[in-house]
């Protein structure tokens, strides 16, 4: 970023106290939208410009990328954020980006804005209070900023819960549904955007537009997965269900791929789904983690690693993999779930004696990950750089993919986090939704969710092996695998990314927003020019083509 082109910036938004007269008022009014009269005071005097608040709008969780915007605007009504669109759309050279933020738990600077506006989406509701639950209805309306775990509180007071959960509650309603929302759940209830019924969007046109299935279907399923591309989301009214006390919360171990991932299909088909597992998940673990790793985690003891360790050196496997299980249960069902889940691992061919069960209440099943924060910032492992990747492969091509990746790229590494490996019904997703998912019925989600904790070279490493592993992926005849949380650094590879759903997309965003304001860190589509390159650039086909 130029620093003659962040001045001019910050000269316009300054400006902006002259031009406020122009704005609008909104479109439209949702349940949660409060009708107000935007100043344009209001507007400006929301725009934080100090070095602190712009610094710590730079980054984000993966702390790879780094982008100082010109500004952090802190809305307190979602007209607010229709108001601040509009003021960059009205600049008489180009607009300036808007990213909306919601906890910049991003790896990659999706969430960034380099020399525009970050909208720090927290401003708009004290946590939990954006959040209003229907008994009667069986929903919640929840603020787009809002986290799931206040969500999750908020209904628990009703005896509810949403019924799709992401390993991690940290994270805001508007981040995971702008990218799908995946967890144990979703092989029986699809991913978070498919338990959405509506939503209050403000588009990159500034205008405030309630949609659903039924009304402005277009911008619903788009925004749904949709990278923040077509608006912000202000509201999103989520399914809920009667909530579970309590949960058997268990681990399989498997030295042998091929019967832990044909366990795992069967307890997600409809066969076994009926009394089965109410979460699946599974991790995979390297030999040399097992050896050299930590003795005892959040979830096994120090003799169930050792017991497991011993079953690698036994077997002489490069990888054990878990299986990992929860059935809920409540006071009704409390006598008989013990019996439930005895037959059901039954059916299984983990090997034998290897199950490891705890029982938890429902909050801390959920929240687990949440403990586990708790412990990596005790130790300083939390703020370091996340150069995670997700994929979606084809249950075609796992076992292509496992021989491939865990024996051989990752094969004698010892990497610090986790890896996660678990599959998913593809009839749970809806495919008029902007996010993509493999051409099978069933496929894996596979997190390489690595952290660098020795610094510079150990994330040049690890980003070595993510690009041979995307390349693996990629090659011609390769395994075809989606990107989920998805990044590519060109035009190409967003257009490979959306494959068939591509043209829809470009369509979309220049109903949308046509001048490619929002959420710039994404890099699909190119920002606008900003002034003191529109300065310097004589055609905006060329700034085009260059940063594509
Ligand atoms: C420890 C950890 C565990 C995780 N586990 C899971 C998991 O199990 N399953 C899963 O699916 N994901 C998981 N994630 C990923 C998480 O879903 C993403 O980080 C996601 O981006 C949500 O984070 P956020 O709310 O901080 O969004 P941000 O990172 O702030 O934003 C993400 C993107 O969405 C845009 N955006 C933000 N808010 C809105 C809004 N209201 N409307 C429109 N666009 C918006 C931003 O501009 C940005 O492009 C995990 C992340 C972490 C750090
Ligand atoms: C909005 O506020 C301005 C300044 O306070 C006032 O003059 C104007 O009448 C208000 N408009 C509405 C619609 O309330
Ligand atoms: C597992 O790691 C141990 C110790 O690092 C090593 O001796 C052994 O050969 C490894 N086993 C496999 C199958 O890679």
């Amino acid at each position: 970023m130029m620093p003659g082109a962040r001045l001019t910036t910050l000269l316009i938004v300054t400006s902006f106290l002259s031009t406020a007269g122009h704005l609008g008022a909104p479109v439209h009014s949702g349940a949660l939208i409060t009708s107000h009269n935007v100043s344009s005071l209001d507007i400006t005097s929301k725009i934080h410009t100090d070095h602190d608040t712009t610094t710590e709008a730079s980054s984000d969780f993966g702390h790879i990328v780094e982008a100082t915007p010109d500004g952090v605007f802190r809305p307190t009504f979602p007209a607010d954020i229709a108001a601040l669109i509009r003021l960059s759309l009205s600049q008489p050279t180009a607009p300036f980006t808007v990213a909306p933020r919601g906890k910049g738990h991003s790896s990659r600077g999706q969430a960034l804005a380099a020399g525009g506006i970050v909208v720090d989406m927290s401003a708009l509701g004290g946590r939990g209070h954006r959040t209003t639950v229907s008994v009667d209805g069986m929903f919640v309306d929840a603020g787009g900023e809002q986290l799931w775990i206040d969500v999750l509180h908020a209904a628990l007071e009703h005896g509810l819960a949403p019924r799709v959960w992401t390993d991690y509650l940290r994270i805001t309603v508007g981040g995971t549904l702008s990218n799908a929302g995946i967890g144990g759940q979703a092989f029986r209830h699809g991913p978070q955007i498919s338990n959405v019924h509506e939503l209050d969007v403000v588009t990159g046109t500034g205008e405030m537009i309630t949609c659903s299935p039924e009304v402005n279907p277009a911008l619903f399923f788009a925004a749904l997965g949709g990278l923040g591309q077509f608006g912000v989301i202000t509201r999103a009214r989520i399914g809920l269900e009667p909530a579970p006390k309590r949960v058997k919360w268990i681990r399989l171990a498997y030295s042998d791929v091929h019967t832990f991932t044909t366990d795992q299909e069967l307890l997600i088909s409809k066969r076994a789904s009926g009394s089965g597992f109410d979460y699946i998940e599974g991790q995979v673990q390297l030999n040399r983690t097992l050896m050299e790793g930590r003795r005892s985690s959040s979830f096994f003891s120090a003799s169930d690693i050792a017991r497991l360790t011993g079953l690698a050196i036994e077997t002489g496997s490069a990888v054990i993999y878990y299986i990992e299980g929860a059935m809920y249960y409540d006071d009704n069902t409390a006598t008989s779930v013990d019996q439930k889940l005895d037959a059901l691992l039954e059916e299984l061919s983990f090997v034998r004696g290897f199950v490891f069960v705890r029982d938890a209440s429902y909050v801390e099943f959920l929240d687990r990950v949440g403990r586990e924060e708790q412990n990596l910032r005790s130790a300083g492992a939390w703020d370091v750089p996340h150069p995670w990747l997700n994929l979606f492969v084809p249950r075609s091509r796992i076992l292509d993919f496992d021989a491939a990746v865990f024996k051989g790229i990752l094969r004698d590494t010892n990497p610090i986090g986790l890896i996660l490996m678990y599959p998913m019904n593809k009839d749970k997703w809806d495919d008029r939704m902007t996010a993509v998912t493999p051409d099978e019925d069933v496929f894996y989600a596979v997190g390489l969710l690595r952290s660098a904790v020795a610094g510079g070279s150990d994330v040049e490493q690890l980003e070595r092996e993510n690009a041979a592993v995307l390349e693996l992926c990629d090659l011609a005849g390769g395994i075809g695998c989606r990107q989920y949380l998805p990044h590519h650094a060109s035009r190409d590879g967003w257009r490979r990314h959306f494959g068939a759903k591509w043209g829809r997309v470009a369509e979309l965003k220049a109903r949308y927003d046509p001048r490619a304001i929002l959420s710039p860190g994404q890099g699909i589509f190119p920002p606008p020019l900003s002034p003191a390159a529109a300065a310097s650039e004589p055609t905006t086909a060329s700034a085009h083509t260059a940063s594509s």
